[in-house]
């Protein structure tokens, strides 16, 4: 099989890479070359920004593909672009969604691929939507060849769940208290990128994946409490959490409150039958406290990497010393 992935060196598709070509896959890799991830050797390289058509038509010459999977397309427009460029030239078009475009917060758990596309707090889900929306459209009316995967929060090495990043474990390493919203108990889907590439290349060339669509996660099912004293341990200290209403959060940092309210906030958890009917092999194997271990280690093998945002810790301590404010003093 030929593949081209437009990106292929970032978070999530890194690990497709490298899966795709373990499974004898040739794969093509279109991206600017900009990224600090090698790419994953044996693939062969095709340096253009993709919204540069121009060039994308110079690189890609008379190249034609079993499958294409475009990491980076955000708008209706992009995936139109698409349309015009890979149809007639791929055997199948994977456009890379989001779960945070479902109903937000869902009316019933777990979520499946017919829970409503409906995310009234963040305009990046609903553009997504839109996305999908075309590509249904371009499906009924043309018979382009769209699949869509919606990723769930999927991390590598270098990224750590929560808002704020390595400060968080800087914080918690200090020994001072961090900011976990809600009261920490509702729950979130966390997958590594190495579980969600099974699923990913697993629909490459699939005939039943052609016009469908699939969510992609883990099936361990976590309250942000544990998140929060998984990532410590990992890091060798226990944590000092200090439980806010995500509404308090957003009234101190409107982007932060943001990423709860239209996504966090809510629990999240994902029926995974769909994939595994078409993909069996799927079964994500990395529970998160592995994963954990991984990003800490990443963090801890270069300082450099250990970044502390000095806005982001002077709000934790304004935000902690209000909540705490608020309770009588014994
Ligand atoms: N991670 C998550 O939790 C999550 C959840 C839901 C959905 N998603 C979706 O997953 C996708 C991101 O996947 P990822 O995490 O693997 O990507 P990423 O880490 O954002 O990396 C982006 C990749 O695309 C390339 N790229 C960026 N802009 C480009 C351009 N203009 N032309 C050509 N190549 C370009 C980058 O390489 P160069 O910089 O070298 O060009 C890199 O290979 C997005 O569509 C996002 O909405 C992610």
């Amino acid at each position: 099989m030929r593949v081209l992935f437009i990106g292929g060196t970032g978070i999530i598709s890194s690990a497709c890479s490298e899966l795709a070509l373990q499974r004898g896959i040739e794969l093509y890799l279109l991206n600017r070359g900009g990224s600090y991830r090698q790419p994953a050797t044996g693939a062969k390289l095709l340096h253009a920004d993709i919204r540069q058509r121009a060039s994308v038509q110079a690189a890609l010459g008379n190249l034609t593909f079993d499958a294409v999977v475009d990491w980076v397309a955000f708008t209706p427009e992009h995936v139109q672009d698409d349309v015009a460029l890979f149809g007639g030239r791929t055997g199948q078009y994977v456009f890379i969604s989001s779960a945070s475009a479902y109903q937000t917060p869902p009316h019933y758990l777990p979520v499946t691929e017919s829970t409503p596309l409906h995310n009234p707090f963040w305009q990046y889900s609903r553009d997504k939507a839109a996305c999908e929306a075309r590509l249904a459209e371009a499906y009924r009316q043309g018979g382009f060849p769209a699949t869509v995967v919606r990723p769930s929060h999927t991390y590598d090495p270098t990224l750590l769940p929560f808002h704020g990043g390595y400060t968080n474990v800087a914080r918690m390493r200090a020994g001072k208290k961090v900011v976990v919203h809600g009261d920490g108990t509702s729950l979130w889907t966390l997958t590594h990128h190495r579980d969600f590439a099974v699923g990913l290349v697993g629909l490459l060339g699939n005939p039943h994946a052609v016009g469908e669509t699939f969510h992609i996660t883990s099936d361990e099912w976590l309250s942000w409490n544990q998140i929060y004293e998984i990532v410590a341990r990992a890091a060798g200290v226990e944590p000092r959490l200090v439980h806010v209403p995500s509404d308090l959060i957003a009234a101190f940092d409107l982007e932060w409150g943001a990423s709860l309210l239209g996504d966090k906030a809510h629990s999240m958890v994902f029926d995974n039958s769909k994939i595994r009917r078409l993909v069996p092999e799927f079964q994500a194997r990395i529970p998160f406290w592995q994963g954990a271990r991984e990003i800490i280690a990443w963090y801890d093998a270069d300082p450099a990497r250990q970044v502390v945002e000095p806005y982001f810790d002077a709000l934790q301590d304004r935000i902690i010393s209000a909540m705490e404010g608020a309770y009588p003093s014994e």
